[in-house]
């Protein structure tokens, strides 16, 4: 059910943490992958996919870009001739913001990446999805986008909205056989979430605590969340759509 041979996917933020492993996963059970990061280390991930002989090329790509967007969904479609999964994965923590220290500017950063990136890959992708016959969209929200944290309103803001942006994506194009669904990662053990302990004086106390707010008592692997990708990209989910996969040991449970 998980088989993707002949299948095509783009995934976002793939130079790093979980848009690597999802592009490893992806390409393990068949597809040809067209990973894009703003960052140029997705040149290596890519490269190393393609030494162990997967179907792997990289696109520089800043999800806050329109222009960005159509140069890579173009790309992907030259390079493997067609487009039927889309991962919108790209977003960044944006730090540790108070509410009322917050700034503006900072705040619309926030949601330009997590949120803004997510409409756009819809708009750009979706009519390609779309000519392939259908397929499958899966927006990477995160616990965050169901519950509040203190010191995070604009990330959980964005991935509320990318939580109910998937619902309305979902009915607007099941009559075209695409499939959109939200997956919600605990923490995981991933740059975005070591640096931003990193930046915090009590971050050892931190990322303590944070693992003791997962009833598993640990973070997760982004192994963990590739598995979760390819589940939602492959015929193995093929009745869900608008639907929210939560995958955080047990995190939001409580
Ligand atoms: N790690 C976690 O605990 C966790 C939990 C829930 C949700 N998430 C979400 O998972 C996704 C991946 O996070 P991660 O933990 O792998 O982080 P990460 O920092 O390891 O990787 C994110 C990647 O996105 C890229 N990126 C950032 N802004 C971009 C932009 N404007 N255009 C293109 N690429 C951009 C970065 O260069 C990086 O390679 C994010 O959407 C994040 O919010 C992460």
């Amino acid at each position: 059910m998980t088989n993707l041979h002949g299948k095509v996917a783009l995934v976002t933020g793939a130079a790093s943490g979980l848009g690597a492993a999802a592009a490893w996963a992806l390409a393990q059970a068949g597809a040809a992958v067209l990973l894009t990061d703003r960052d140029l280390a997705g040149e290596e991930v890519a490269g190393a996919m393609a030494d162990k002989g997967l179907k792997a090329a990289f696109r520089l790509h800043d999800v806050t870009s329109e222009a960005d967007w159509a140069a890579a969904v173009e790309h992907a479609i030259s390079d493997f001739g067609r487009l039927d999964i889309l991962v919108n994965n790209a977003g960044i923590s944006g730090g540790r913001h108070e509410l009322l220290d917050h700034s503006l500017e900072a705040w619309r950063t926030i949601l330009s990446v997590n949120l803004d990136g997510v409409f756009l890959g819809l708009r750009h992708a979706g009519p390609r999805i779309a000519a392939a016959g259908g397929g499958s969209v899966i927006n990477v929200s995160s616990i965050l986008g169901k519950v509040g944290m203190p010191g995070a309103a604009a990330y959980c803001a964005s991935k509320g909205g990318v939580t109910l942006l998937t619902k309305a994506a979902a009915l607007e194009w099941a009559p075209h056989n695409i499939r959109v669904n939200s997956l919600h990662p605990g923490f995981i053990d991933t740059p975005l979430v070591s640096n931003a302990l990193a930046a915090r004086d009590d971050g050892n106390e931190v990322r303590v605590a944070l693992m003791a707010a997962h009833p598993m008592a640990r973070f997760g692997l982004p192994r963990e969340i590739g598995e979760a990708v390819l589940f939602l990209a492959s015929d193995a989910s093929s009745f869900m759509t608008g639907a929210e996969l939560v995958v955080d040991g047990g995190y939001t449970a409580q």
